[in-house]
């Protein structure tokens, strides 16, 4: 059993603007960062929070919300949605006034008329152009950070899709930490278009000895088995970098993206003994068997105190 690393999390200002007290600021970037022929629109969307409450205070991991304009169909003005901050907390800038995050479209036929289905806020924001004004609140989430001290961590960050966007910002932080620590990035996409800011993961990995950047391609590249490869799986087949790691008792996982993709992680860790990064609500790991469905998983294990989980 390892020794428990002591951490504490920073504290954080939240929603110094809200809903109903929202601030207008305006985008300026809003660029495609998928790559060639991608079936898939996502942008990198920047802010300039200059004069506002918010300068210097969204950390890499904390979420904004958007407020998009115009009413639903009951005639009530649009739920606020979230973003992820893409961005280290001294925002692009280095003096935390321009923050970025990272917007996916949501297109789709919807799934009772079979017509087109446009997400409300996602194509409203992907839509906007620089110069004009959106209105924002937050900062919001207080758990989904990075530590105190967070150059004496190793970290294991799992993305899928724009659930990158967290630790682009927090990769930018540790590196202007200097860390001599491991980070990792685990990312997953169905395309290698969809790769989103390869270039600056690819870049550190070249650059960095204590850096890895590792894909799972889902649509283009394929497993020994036969079966499409998602992040859980580079904790067995890239196991000669990643399991050392995991073992180091100042080790942290953080998991973005898609809804329900910790549950993966959580078998993946067990099958590894690794049982430090989950609490049992009941019972214990001896527990576990085989005809385990995802659904006995998601309401039998969480994430322990060294786990960070936010997907949507
Ligand atoms: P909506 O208009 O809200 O439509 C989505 C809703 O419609 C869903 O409730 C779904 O049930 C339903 N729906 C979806 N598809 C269909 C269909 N085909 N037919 C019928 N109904 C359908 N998103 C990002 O892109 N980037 C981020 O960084 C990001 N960070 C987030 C952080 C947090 C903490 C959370 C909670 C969410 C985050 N999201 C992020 C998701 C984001 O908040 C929105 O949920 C997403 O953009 C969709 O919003 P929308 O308004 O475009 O879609
Ligand atoms: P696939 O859809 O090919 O099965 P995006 O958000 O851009 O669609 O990317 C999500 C990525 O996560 C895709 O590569 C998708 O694969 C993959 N994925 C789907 N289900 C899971 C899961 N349960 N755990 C991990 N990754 C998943």
């Amino acid at each position: 059993m390892q020794d428990t690393i002591l951490f504490s999390l920073p504290e954080t200002e939240l929603n110094i603007y809200s809903k109903k007290n929202p601030v207008e600021v305006p985008v300026i970037e809003n660029k495609i960062v998928t790559t060639g022929r991608s079936p898939n629109f996502i942008r990198h969307i920047t802010f300039d929070v200059t004069g506002t409450g918010l300068e210097g205070k969204v950390r890499a991991g904390q979420s904004i919300g958007i407020l998009p304009p115009g009413v639903d169909i009951k005639g009530k003005p649009h739920q606020l949605r979230l973003y992820s901050s893409a961005s280290p907390v001294f925002g692009e800038d280095g003096e935390g006034k321009h923050y970025s995050t990272t917007v996916k479209r949501l297109i789709d036929e919807n799934w009772e008329t079979g017509e087109l289905f446009l997400g409300v806020c996602s194509n409203y924001l992907s839509s906007v152009r620089t110069g004009n004004k959106v209105n924002i609140t937050g900062p919001s989430g207080k758990r989904f950070i990075l530590p105190e001290h967070p150059e004496a961590f190793n970290y294991l960050f799992f993305a899928t899709g724009t659930g990158i966007a967290p630790f682009r910002g927090m990769t930018k932080e540790l590196m202007a930490r200097k860390t001599t620590n491991s980070v990792n990035i685990i990312f997953g996409c169905p395309y290698r278009t969809d790769l989103l800011y390869a270039d600056y993961f690819q870049k550190l990995d070249r650059e960095m000895s204590n850096f890895n950047y590792l894909v799972s391609v889902s649509r283009e590249q394929i497993r020994r088995d036969g079966s499409r490869p998602y992040v859980q799986h580079q904790l067995i087949d890239n196991r000669e970098i990643l399991q050392p790691i995991l073992h180091q008792p100042n080790t942290l996982i953080y998991v973005c993206g898609l809804k329900g993709m910790e549950t993966g992680i959580f078998k993946t860790l067990h099958r590894l003994g690794m049982h430090e990064y989950m609490n049992f609500r009941k019972g214990s790991a001896e527990d576990v068997t085989a005809d385990w469905t995802d659904d006995h998983w998601k309401k039998a294990v969480k994430p322990s105190e060294r786990m960070f989980v936010e997907t949507y």
